[in-house]
């Protein structure tokens, strides 16, 4: 086989098992042999170039890093829809359509309102060429690398009987036990949570590296399709098209008659929605027939032929029972509710099942912050409201201050000390919490700033996660990131220990067999490769972030550079403020870190660097994409990305309708040169190109 049939071949072989396992749930071949495949590909991909397709599966696991997206115009703009939200309200829309349809007898279909992201994807000659947010809804930033990484949005569909160009609509979104495992990594990592799984998916659509969206497994529901002229007669029949062509079309949708059987659907999901793997927040009701959907129109803002009714969210009394105050992995003091529902005031704590909330038992939520406290004005003992704010997180709303006895009530006392360690605590002037300054000896901090350094994006040791680390360190046999470095294989062999998840529930028995303290043994050596910036990043000083660290390691190039850098030299560095300039010098004057540092410096982890800087020559290539292929007279690849990059440009995978330029050397394949033609790409020399940068 010539590589290019082993390309096709090894395309058309992973998509089947794709379509099985996304489409059938089935899994015909393990994961390690499907992974196998997809690496043979990529390999041959990056051998090939000039081979590769644009809809190639490798696409779903990222790879791509996209500087700024492109603004695009929408060829249909995306509306929004007007809300109601009681039944009058419903009424009143339906008394509207019949006017408008003039008597004429019309359907609904009833939909899921789901609490995503509005997306929009283009098909040509079915390959899914570009992929859009919705913006302003005139035009939105083209994200199409990232929702490439989407698995179940086809990357083609069968042409046949579908017309050349036609766009699919639906609701990106992160599913609710994907998002809590994001901000429980975002946590480790000191970062900012999100506040809800749509907050998450929105910022995961628009990561600059797709590979991290990838990791995030984002999906999509199918809503809508729409093209230039009539296909299908129906909302009903295009979804049930699209469907069978393989998109994921939206369940639970259906037809109806009247509006007595759409509020009856809306009652049907009120609680059944609750067991979906995201958020809704209310229905979509849409008329079926397309012809009367052109009847009713638009008004500016809308359609006249939809509207949504939102669901109100539940709000329910509940008894505050106590507050805990909760020491963050970086030493932030948070608040936490204890509560119960008022039948089981009289029951001991542990014995409580909490409020019944949007399908789940709240028992604990969060006050955030001492000022919260002041502003909700509650007391131990009180009866609150508690509400789910994007169905997900619990929140105290508000207090019932009717049902207050005052002798039954007992202020909250914000805590002087820090719970765990005893220290006075902080807050420094102008944040809002307050902070354990013992970062060296308190407990929960310590285990944090282990955690920390093993994460993916630091020391890389994930053979060491799922409760090991708090293990280890709860029979104090690692108490520092350096401890790590001295274990042993005797001393792990055989250690147990039952870990109890508090919010379930439920223990887990973490053992350590012989494969297991193999496989941690070997995470930690393979970790002492792991470059300068993660080291730095992994240490954990307060605002340094894995950016950060990326600029310092460029900049100081070793340890002992950066930690006898004095203010001022840190703040000349480019982007580096004085809240950074200050949380380093101080981490490195604390004798416990030095000696840390030390440590790992001894253990033989990387502490310099050689990277270069990418230094901006001038922008005369802003917005101008590059692909480069064949070899090059003054130049290796290398140099020529470099310096398209330094000068403002982009490099793009392949070639494709939205390439500026590619830049041809010599031998390249006549395939991709070919396709460059057909599409209308520029074909630069390498003259051509130096020429374009000197005339900066
Ligand atoms: S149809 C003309 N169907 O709600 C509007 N939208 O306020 C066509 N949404 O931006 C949209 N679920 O992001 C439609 N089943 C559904 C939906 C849905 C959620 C969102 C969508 C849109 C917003 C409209």
């Amino acid at each position: 086989m010539t590589p290019e049939q082993q390309i096709l071949d090894l395309i058309q072989k992973i998509n089947y098992y794709n379509d099985r396992y996304y489409q059938d749930s089935v899994s015909e071949i393990s994961d390690f042999e499907f992974d196998q495949l997809l690496n043979q590909l990529k390999a041959l991909e990056s051998q090939y170039p000039e081979f590769r397709q644009s809809d190639s599966p490798t696409q779903r696991v990222g790879g791509t890093v996209t500087k700024s997206f492109n603004t695009v115009y929408h060829r249909y703009p995306m509306l929004s829809l007007d809300n109601t939200y009681n039944e009058q309200e419903l009424r009143n829309f339906d008394d509207r359509v019949r006017k408008g349809l003039n008597g004429e007898a019309y359907e609904y279909i009833c939909e899921l309102k789901f609490d995503g992201i509005s997306l929009s994807f283009t098909y040509e000659n079915g390959v899914l060429v570009r992929g859009v947010t919705r913006g302003d809804g005139t035009r939105g930033d083209e994200i199409t690398n990232n929702i490439k990484t989407i698995r179940t949005l086809p990357l083609r569909v069968k042409a046949a009987g579908l017309p050349e160009l036609f766009e699919v609509r639906g609701e990106g979104f992160m599913p609710i036990s994907s998002f809590q495992k994001l901000n429980e990594e975002m946590e480790t990592l000191g970062e900012n949570l999100y506040a809800n799984p749509r907050n998450a998916a929105s910022g995961s659509f628009k990561l600059q590296d797709s590979a991290e969206t990838a990791r995030r497994a984002l999906d999509c529901y199918i809503y809508s399709f729409i093209t230039d002229n009539e296909v299908f007669k129906s909302h009903e029949e295009s979804l049930l098209e699209l469907k069978s062509r393989g998109f994921n079309v939206s369940p639970g949708w259906r037809k109806v008659q009247t509006i007595d059987e759409v509020i009856a659907y809306i009652h049907a999901w009120e609680e059944k929605r609750m067991t979906l793997p995201l958020a809704t927040d209310g229905i979509v009701i849409k008329v079926n027939s397309f012809e009367q959907q052109r009847e009713l129109g638009f008004t500016a803002k809308s359609p006249r032929w939809a509207i949504s009714f939102k669901y109100k969210a539940e709000n329910k009394p509940a008894v505050l029972r106590s507050v805990n105050f909760q020491v963050g992995r970086i030493g932030t003091i948070t608040p936490v509710a204890n509560l119960c529902a008022e039948s089981e005031r009289m029951l001991p704590y542990n014995q409580v099942r909490g409020v019944h909330l949007s399908g789940t038992y709240v028992k604990r939520a969060t006050l955030h912050n001492a000022n919260e406290l002041i502003r909700l004005g509650i007391r131990i003992g009180d009866t609150v409201f508690v509400e789910k704010s994007g169905e997900i997180i619990p929140k105290i709303t508000g207090v019932d201050i009717t049902q207050r006895e005052n002798f039954l009530t007992v202020p909250i006392d914000f805590p002087v000390n820090c719970p765990e360690c005893g220290s006075p605590l902080q807050r420094n002037e102008g944040e809002v919490a307050f902070f354990c300054p013992n970062d060296s000896h308190c407990p929960p901090q310590l285990k944090g700033r282990i955690e920390h350094f093993i994460h993916r994006k630091a020391m890389n040791i994930e053979s060491l996660g799922e409760g090991k680390v708090e293990t280890l360190f709860d029979i104090n046999l690692v108490r520092t990131p350096a401890d790590l470095y001295d274990l042993k294989y005797e001393s792990l062999l055989g250690l147990e220990k039952n870990i109890l998840n508090e919010e379930t529930g439920k223990i887990k028995k973490i053992s350590f067999r012989e494969k297991t303290v193999e496989n941690i043994l070997n995470g930690i050596a393979l970790s002492k490769t792991v470059p300068f910036k993660n080291v730095l990043f992994a240490l954990g000083i307060r605002f340094v972030g894995a950016t950060v660290a990326e600029k310092l390691a460029v900049y100081f190039k070793s340890i002992d550079a950066l930690r006898t850098a004095s203010y001022d030299q840190l703040v000349a560095v480019p982007e580096i403020g004085g809240r950074i300039a200050q949380s380093i010098v101080s981490y490195f004057s604390v004798p416990e870190n030095q000696l840390l540092v030390e440590r790992l410096q001894r253990a033989g982890l990387q502490m310099e660097s050689d990277e270069k800087p990418v230094v901006l020559e001038s922008n005369v290539l802003e917005g101008k994409t590059f692909v480069i292929s064949g070899v090059f007279e003054n130049f290796d690849r290398d140099d020529l990305k470099d310096k398209i990059e330094a000068n403002g440009g982009r490099i793009l995978s392949g070639v494709s309708g939205k390439l500026n330029y590619l830049l041809a050397g010599a031998n390249m394949g006549p395939a991709k040169l070919e396709k460059a033609r057909k599409l209308g790409v520029t074909i630069l020399a390498e003259e051509e190109f130096l020429a374009m940068i000197r005339n900066k």
